[in-house]
């Protein structure tokens, strides 16, 4: 897969420019970018993904100077910034009185979620739009996250009721999880969302962070929200074994492991990084009709692993 060329590049920055979407891959997921500053168009995110208006956007910019056009950074925020942008880091700051942003992409609260994405397609669709670009992850909301164009386009067939305007095709995201979102914009460091900056990671920087994400206690991210990244099989977890008309999703050695009408593996050797980058696509890949759930084997919660099992803990949560 070939990087776009500068008039895909050229097409997508006009497309923002005119208010209308434009997916894009970072190294986490893919995105659904629209520009920042436009009411409409960040309202148009919103109707596309069926996405309740309480659930603020991540703002993409290309380096800290653009960041701080828009948000109050600190010393904590600078010391994260320079250890870990560019990056799959998303900072929850205090919005500038002035910032030139939409309201509806911090749903009205007095913060906002700003990240500067690594990812040279990312990079370069934001040094040609010059625009902050406003992107959730370009899935229908509590579907699984995509990780290569075609997800898009499954989740999207009509284009998003033609909202749309194009998908900047780049292959598939090295990382595979949403970035770690980290709340600097209280007291204490709060971690809202694990990714693969890891808790760990974080506390050699600021020293000890609340780790917020506790399901059913009040919606500050998405996180907060049982079910999603759901496919449409149940899921289960701590899997030792599947029945003959489940999919197994494996990881680590997977031979005693009996059952399965599908089998994949997450990662063989039980590297979490490989699994990380194999997780959403490997649950669309076993989300078929006919089978009658989708059985995980146990991942350890530790390092990356935080991420993974989160995701996992929400595809296997109660369906609204
Ligand atoms: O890796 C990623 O972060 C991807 C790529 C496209 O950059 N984006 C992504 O966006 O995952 P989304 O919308 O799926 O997740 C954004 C998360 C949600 O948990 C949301 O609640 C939280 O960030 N968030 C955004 N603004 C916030 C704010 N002002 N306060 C608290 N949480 C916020
Ligand atoms: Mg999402």
């Amino acid at each position: 897969m070939s990087p776009p060329t500068t008039e895909a590049l050229a097409r997508a920055s006009q497309a923002l420019a005119q208010g209308k979407l434009v997916a894009f891959p970072t190294e986490t997921v893919y995105g659904l970018g629209g520009d920042a500053g436009n009411d409409q168009a960040v309202a148009d995110i919103f109707a596309a993904k069926g996405r309740p208006s309480f659930n603020p956007l991540i703002v993409h910019l290309p380096d800290v100077a653009a960041v701080e056009r828009y948000a109050v950074m600190d010393e904590r925020a600078h010391q994260m910034a320079d250890l870990y942008w560019p990056g799959p880091l998303t900072l929850v700051l205090p919005r500038r009185k002035d910032a030139a942003l939409s309201l509806l992409v911090s749903a009205g609260l007095d913060t906002v979620a700003v990240r500067v994405p690594r990812h040279t397609t990312a990079r370069a669709l934001l040094q040609a739009s010059g625009r902050p670009i406003a992107a959730p992850s370009a899935n229908r909301s509590g579907h699984v996250s995509p990780t290569a164009p075609i997800h898009v386009r499954e989740e999207f067939p009509d284009g998003g009721g033609g909202r749309l305007a194009l998908i900047l095709a780049d292959g598939r995201c090295p990382v595979g999880v949403e970035s770690t979102v980290l709340d600097l914009s209280g007291e204490h460091p709060v971690l809202l969302r694990p990714g693969s900056i890891t808790p760990e990671e974080i506390e050699a920087v600021l020293g000890p962070v609340q780790r917020a994400v506790t399901p059913g206690t009040g919606i500050k991210a998405p996180g907060m929200l049982e079910s999603h990244y759901a496919p449409g099989l149940p899921v289960r977890l701590n899997a030792l074994n599947a029945a003959k008309d489940e999919a197994l999703l494996g990881f680590g050695p997977d031979r005693f492991v009996l059952g399965g009408a599908e089998r994949l593996n997450l990662s063989p050797t039980g590297d979490l990084n490989e699994a990380a980058a194999n997780l959403f696509a490997m649950l669309r890949r076993l989300d078929k009709p006919g089978l009658s759930g989708i059985a995980v084997m146990t991942i350890p919660d530790v390092g990356l692993g935080l991420a993974i099992n989160d995701r996992l803990r929400r595809a296997a949560a109660p369906r609204p």
